[in-house]
């Protein structure tokens, strides 16, 4: 990956709880770190090549923090019954309460999940986010 791109990523990849994600397992094999960081970087690579006028970091910042939901949901628990619907909430929670999010990185988290959650992104950025999170998620499975 590139250099910028990991001056870009590096305040969120280092913070203590985004390491958490490193023991998150996600899409049968591999982590939620692995997968929010390609999911990140994808973006970034569609920002250079269709010179995005968005501000680079905060669509990095948005990405990473897509499924930032902090739970292993591998493990049984009330509280993770229906992930697919719930985790963008609880990510978008999660985000909030650790840093101030404009409104398309709220956007990126809250409604990644379409059409699987029925409310589609409002934002360019929600958009790419939800597209590259596919993307990504193929790779996660047979990359
Ligand atoms: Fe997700
Ligand atoms: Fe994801």
């Amino acid at each position: 990956m590139e250099k910028e791109f990991i001056l870009l990523a590096r305040d969120i990849i280092r913070s203590e709880d985004f390491q958490k994600t490193k023991n998150q397992r996600h899409h049968v094999r591999g982590t939620v770190y692995g997968h929010s960081l390609k999911v990140a970087y994808l973006c970034y690579r569609h920002h250079k090549l269709f010179h995005m006028k968005m501000d680079a970091r905060e669509l990095v910042t948005g990405a990473l923090l897509h499924d930032f939901y902090l739970y292993d949901r591998q493990r049984k628990d009330e509280k993770h019954r229906f992930h697919w619907l719930r985790h963008p909430r609880t990510a978008l929670e999660n985000a909030k309460s650790r840093y101030p999010l404009t409104d398309a990185q709220q956007d990126m988290i809250r409604r990644h999940m379409f059409p699987v959650t029925p409310v589609p992104p409002k934002t360019k950025a929600g958009w790419l986010v939800c597209f590259y999170d596919k993307v990504a998620a193929v790779d996660d499975r047979f990359g």
